[in-house]
This record gives C-alpha cells, structure tokens and sequence, in this order.
C-alpha cells in the first residue's frame, strides 16, 4: 500500500478481507457536504439537485430496475458493444494493468471486462469507485465469480476517487467511464473533467468511456420517461432521501418527474415541478424553500453526441485515441483512448 494513502486522514480504512478491502470518507465529512451543496443550490433562483444525490441504497436499486426497462436503450446497447470490444481488448492491455472504474455501481458490465482481465493475469487488481455504498456489495459478488481478483474501493465523487489514484503507484491502469455517466457534466464541466482524468493518468495509461449519441427524440424522451414510471420513481426519491438525511418535510405528492430533449443543447433536461405553491424546510440544510406552482427544480443533464464531437472533446482535452465501437443502430459508442 502506498504511502499516499495511508496517510490520506480524508478516508477511513476498512478492511474486509484479504482480497476486500475499501476507503471512505469520514461520515460527518459526507453529511456536512450533502447539507451545504443541497442549500446552495436549492437556495437560488433556478434551483437544482445534483444528480450524485441520486444514489443512495433505494435510488441504487431503482436505477438497476431501470437499466432492465424496455425503453432505456443505453445499458443493454453498451453490453452489446462490451461484447464486440472483448474480441479486442487484449490486443491494447497485458498483465501489468489494473482495472479503475469510475461509478462502478453494479459492477454488472465491469463483467465483460474483468473477463479479458482475469484471462491475462492470475491476479487482477480492481479499484471501484462509486459515491454509493452499493459498490461494497457488488464487490462482494465479483468476488464469489472472480478468483484471484482483488478490490480496493473507494467510496466518494469520482473527483475524490481520481486523487486518491494519482501518484498512487506505478501500476498501468486503464480507467473506465460507463453507462453514458459523463453526459451528466455540463459541457464545461465535461472539459475540466476530462482534463482531470488525463493529468491523473500516467503514460501508458488507457482510458474507456461510454457515450451516448444524438438521436431520435422520441426514443431519448421514452428512455427518461418509461411506461411504468420507474424514472419517475428514480428522480421523487432524491426528495425522500432529502426527507430522511436532512430532516426535510418535502411531500412527493406535490412534486412531478418532468423529462424533455432539448434538440439545440442535445440533452435531456430531467427536472422536479412544484405541482402546488408550497414551503418546504430542510432543517439541516437550514433552509426555508419556497416553489411556485409549475417552479422547476433541475435534477439531471443527459448530453448527447454526434461522433465527431466525441472524438474533438477526447482530442482536445489531450488524448489519442486508439478505437471507437458501435452498436449496428449507433446508438452508443466506447471510445478508448491514451494520454497523449
Ligand atoms: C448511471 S449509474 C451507472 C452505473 C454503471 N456504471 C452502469 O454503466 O450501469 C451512475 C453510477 O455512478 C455513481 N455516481 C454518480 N455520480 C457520482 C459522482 N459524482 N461520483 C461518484 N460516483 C457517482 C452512482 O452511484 C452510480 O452507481
């Protein structure tokens, strides 16, 4: 274990096994974050939620529900272009790399990769990192189905889980970025984060990250606004959550999921709308939070992208890019890529 670590006082160790082990945030450094970002930005004329306070254990598990719903395209289209990539991945790593996967979730698709992994190496080191305490029970699985793997997870913003990486070692790493995860940035935000991602890689290093492509509205729309309600489900829930961490009085039944395409932006705009005019408080948060009937608060960005921006936006925040691969419909694509 690398000195870095050890003497990171942000993380709390916690060993499981001798092939389990993970890293976490104190427990007062979380809630003090979570109340003071939801009072910044729900304290403002346009107000939003950020999308990382989606996942907690319940919003986790509705987000699996959704991965399986016929009108969310993008998880099985990316099994599908995983399964074309298998042929190939070995061609681009060895047995000297490790596995890091940014909002690892599930673990379900890291499957298809772990595979080509374990193929190459007797051990193979995986470093999940996810914001939710799912990632400790989906390491618990792949380690039933994976001898010889052994996993350090890092429970915290991708952001945390990057520092914790840089310098950690000289080990090769190829980093992944599933499930289209990126579209949730601003376009902004995107570019800062790409370039984090770059300056925490070392030569050598590969990155994989899973887009979503522009395409017919009527098929974006359906995919965030499925027949049995479960995105809806999905987008209350980060009000419950709300609710119950920070002592918070909001009533779901005045509240609607409301998701649109916007062709201009090439995003999904996922928001909450006051059904009524109401007041909520959030007592941690310190905030007394007054909505107008119809008022919007902004939950998620889901950007889309043609081919050719992908590959503009890798360049220019300082990749080469190796390969790109398509489902038949191109609807999704995988982009692989080194530092530059
Ligand atoms: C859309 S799900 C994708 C899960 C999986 N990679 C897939 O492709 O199906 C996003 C995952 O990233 C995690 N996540 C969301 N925002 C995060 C953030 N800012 N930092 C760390 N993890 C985050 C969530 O907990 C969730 O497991």
């Amino acid at each position: 274990m690398s000195n870095t670590v050890q003497k990171n006082i942000d993380y709390k160790k916690y060993v499981v096994s001798s092939n389990l082990q993970y890293f976490k945030p104190h427990a007062t450094k979380i809630e003090k974050t979570f109340a003071e970002e939801i009072s910044s930005s729900l304290n403002n004329d346009s107000k939003s939620i950020h999308p990382k306070f989606f996942y907690d254990k319940k919003g986790s598990d509705l987000f699996e529900k959704i991965c399986s719903l016929p009108e969310y395209y993008p998880t099985r289209t990316e099994i599908t272009i995983l399964k074309k990539l298998q042929d190939d991945l070995d061609s681009y790593i060895d047995e000297s790399f490790r596995l890091v996967e940014l909002g690892s979730g599930t673990s379900v698709k890291t499957r298809l990769i772990l595979d080509i992994f374990t193929k190459l190496q007797n051990t193979t080191e995986y470093f999940p990192i996810d914001i939710s305490e799912i990632l400790t029970e989906s390491s618990e699985q792949l380690l039933k189905d994976y001898s010889g793997l052994h996993i350090t997870g890092i429970i915290d913003t991708y952001e945390g889980g990057l520092q914790f990486l840089k310098n950690f070692d000289d080990k090769k790493n190829l980093i992944i970025f599933l499930g289209s995860s990126f579209g949730n940035f601003s376009p902004n935000d995107g570019y800062k984060f790409l370039q984090k991602i770059n300056s925490t890689m070392k030569s050598g290093d590969l990155f994989l990250i899973g887009l979503d492509l522009v395409k017919d509205k009527q098929i974006l729309e359906s995919a965030y606004t499925d027949s049995q309600d479960v995105t809806a489900e999905f987008n209350l829930n980060v009000l419950s959550r709300i609710n119950d961490e920070l002592d918070a009085d909001f009533y779901l039944k005045n509240f609607a999921h409301h998701a649109i395409y916007n062709e201009e932006e090439q995003r999904i705009e996922m928001y909450l709308k006051s059904l009524v005019n109401q007041s909520v408080i959030i007592s941690k948060s310190n905030l007394l939070l007054n909505l107008e009937k119809d008022e919007l608060i902004h939950t998620e960005y889901s950007y889309k992208y043609k081919l050719s921006q992908i590959h503009e936006l890798l360049t220019s925040t300082g990749f080469e890019i190796k390969h790109t691969w398509l489902d038949d419909n191109q609807y999704f694509s995988l982009t692989l890529v080194s530092k530059n």
